[in-house]
């Protein structure tokens, strides 16, 4: 279910606001089971992926998900908070509903910068307070108790870190999520 609205609404709605990545090379943060690497590599058309995850049993189903795609492909654990890549060295990185999961969330996004070159692209798709307040969030998954961010604060957020969004970005479901694109605007 997740995997099928990731390939068939999110990565579509991601490439009318950010267009392709063809040829680049690309940093996932959180890739879980691999499917947003797949996505990244087969409908954006990057050159090669970087993925990262906390939990190595994420990098192991990815790595079994994505054998297929060879030497494109570097999966490692690895933390958001702190990205083990020097500055300035994807051409764009890709967010698929992780950052909502980290206590200190703006230090993700500093890192996020710092790795992104100037002029490239972080995708994002992102949960919301506003969802996570919901019942069925609360009930059945776990996430940060304080300072959670709502789409206006996520947003406000990358512009202040240098990350613009300007009209790119949009919210799904009521506010429950936010997707968009920003581009890194250091010269
Ligand atoms: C809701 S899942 C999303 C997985 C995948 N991106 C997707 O859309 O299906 C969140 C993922 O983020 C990972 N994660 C949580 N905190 C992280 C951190 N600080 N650095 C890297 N990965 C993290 C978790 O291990 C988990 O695989």
């Amino acid at each position: 279910m997740r995997a099928a609205i990731q390939r068939r609404y999110e990565a579509p709605l991601l490439k009318r606001l950010g267009g392709t990545v063809d040829g680049e090379h690309v940093l996932e943060i959180g890739c879980g089971q691999g499917v947003g690497t797949q996505i990244i590599l087969e409908q954006f058309g990057a050159a090669h992926v970087t993925a990262i995850d906390l939990d190595p049993a994420m990098i192991d189903r990815a790595r079994e998900r994505l054998r297929d795609h060879g030497d494109k492909v570097a999966l490692r654990t690895g933390d958001a908070e702190h990205i083990d890549a020097p500055d300035d060295s994807f051409d764009a990185v890709f967010d698929f509903g992780i950052i909502h999961h980290i206590p200190n969330w703006r230090a993700s996004i500093e890192e996020v910068h710092r790795v992104i070159r100037p002029s490239g692209r972080f995708y994002f798709e992102e949960v919301t307070s506003h969802a996570l307040a919901r019942w069925s969030y609360r009930t059945f998954l776990e996430h940060p108790e304080h300072d959670r961010f709502g789409a206006f604060g996520f947003v406000h957020e990358l512009e202040t870190q240098h990350l613009h969004v300007g009209d790119r970005a949009t919210t799904r479901f009521f506010g429950d999520f936010v997707i968009g694109v920003a581009t890194n605007h250091d010269s």
